[in-house]
């Protein structure tokens, strides 16, 4: 379970270095099955969820070896299709090896990932793309779902949705299949991105990554590959949010912040002075308090305002007087965190896709639980903001995305310790 222990109302300053992506290794982890060339992966994150990708990685008989932050993958002996359904269980994420699983084995076995405090996060429109790539897929009388295909072929894939899980999952498939497939309406995430330029180093021929069109050619081995992971852009704004709940000037280096569209103009429209320099690092200097506003926020596929920072942004808001409009527009479920945020002392009206925020209010410590990952980790900088000590439950959920969050935000000012 765990429990981090936050004494609020303590300004952050100073250098925090943001860790490779959760979101872009872990699919490009599932993409080492593909080749039984040797694969080197380097600024791994050391978290709980990367621990996990290596436990299924190993189930299906490839060895990883970590060295720092650095995995050595070695797949020449994957023989097996089925992922263990605990770890199926424990990371919905695993479903990522499907599409390799099926190129490399022609078979992929898997129970249904659950349902998250998030949503169902049901996987449909990834199985519609293995049909369309010529995939038979059963479901078994324990709600496994077997996806066989001894020849994938390429095919033309529209999503319904820009689902990041399934533009990725079809991209690892269609790379081995014959001929070309173009999926169109893809997501265009960065992470997205960088599992093409990983399947591209390994002699994949890959076209419009990063827009809503990607046209895959198949071939018929790939070779291993040397790769770096790109920046996780959703812990720079994690600690950005940080910085602006807690007052202070921090420098976050290997942060790009063209990935984080959405985030820096509204930082900036509140008072934050926001510094991008060599590329790679920018620095975010906040005022104690902020002026009154009235900010509105719309989640949405890349490059819209990233779900997956919604959560840490409405605790900033917590801080800023006026009535605030959050639209949840990815996830059917992702507000959970207001009813969190009122055992603060928040006053937050939600239902289940949109929020309105009264901010500028005082809020007080106390007991508050961590849902999923980006709620746990806006509890953290809602609790930044209050003098006192406020107890965060169920803190294990954010060290699966979040390397040593405590001790980087305690070097930078803070007083948060894991108990
Ligand atoms: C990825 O999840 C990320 N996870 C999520 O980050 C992120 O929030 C999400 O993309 C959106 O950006 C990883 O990359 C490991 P989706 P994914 O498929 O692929 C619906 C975090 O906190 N949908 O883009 O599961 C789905 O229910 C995590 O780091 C279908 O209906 O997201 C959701 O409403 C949380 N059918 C929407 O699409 C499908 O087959 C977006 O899901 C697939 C998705």
């Amino acid at each position: 379970m765990g429990e981090f222990v936050v004494r609020g109302g303590r300004r952050l300053d100073g250098t925090v270095r943001i860790n490779g992506a959760k979101n872009a290794v872990l699919p490009i982890m599932a993409a080492s099955l593909l080749t039984d060339g040797p694969v080197v992966l380097r600024d791994v994150p050391q978290i709980r969820d990367v621990a996990v990708m290596t436990d299924v990685l190993t189930a299906l008989g490839a060895v990883v070896e970590r060295a720092g932050r650095s995995l050595a993958i070695d797949s020449r002996g994957v023989d097996r299709f089925q992922v263990p359904e605990l770890l199926m269980q424990e990371m919905r994420a695993s479903v990522f090896v499907m599409g390799p699983l099926l190129g490399r084995l022609g078979r992929a076995a898997i129970v249904q990932p659950g349902g998250c405090a998030i949503g169902d996060r049901p996987i449909d429109l990834h199985l519609a793309g293995f049909q369309a790539l010529g995939a038979e897929v059963s479901e078994d009388a324990g709600g496994g779902t077997l996806v066989v295909s001894p020849r994938l072929k390429g095919a033309e894939i529209h999503l319904s949705f820009p689902s990041v899980g399934a533009t990725e999952n079809l991209m690892m498939a269609a790379v081995m299949a014959d001929g070309e497939t173009r999926i169109r309406n893809a997501a265009m995430e960065p992470e997205v991105v960088d599992l093409a330029q990983f399947l591209e180093q390994m002699g994949a021929r890959i076209r419009g990554a990063g827009t809503p069109e990607i046209r895959i050619s198949g071939c018929a081995r790939l070779a291993g590959a040397d790769h770096t992971v790109i920046p996780d852009r959703i812990e720079g704004a994690t600690f950005a949010l940080a910085a602006a709940a807690s007052g202070g000037t921090v420098r976050m280096e290997n942060c790009l912040a063209d990935h984080l569209p959405g985030l820096w103009e509204h930082l900036r429209s509140l008072g934050c002075a926001i510094r991008v320099d060599d590329h790679d690092v920018v620095e975010v200097e906040c005022p104690n308090a902020y002026p009154p506003r009235a900010i509105s926020i719309y989640t949405g596929p890349y490059p819209g305002f990233a779900t997956d920072m919604q959560a840490q942004f409405m605790a900033l808001l917590l801080k800023v007087p006026g009535v605030h409009y959050i639209s949840e527009r990815v996830f059917e479920n992702r507000l959970g965190h207001a009813g969190e945020f009122r055992r603060l002392g928040a006053r937050i009206t939600a239902d289940q896709r949109v929020a309105i925020v009264y901010g500028g209010r005082g809020l007080h410590p106390g007991t508050v639980r961590a849902q999923d990952l980006r709620a746990g980790a806006g509890l953290v900088i809602a609790a930044l903001e209050i003098p006192g000590s406020t107890h965060i439950v169920n803190s294990a959920v954010i060290e699966r995305g979040y390397e040593n969050l405590a001790g980087r935000l305690s070097r930078l000012g803070a007083d948060v310790t894991c108990v």
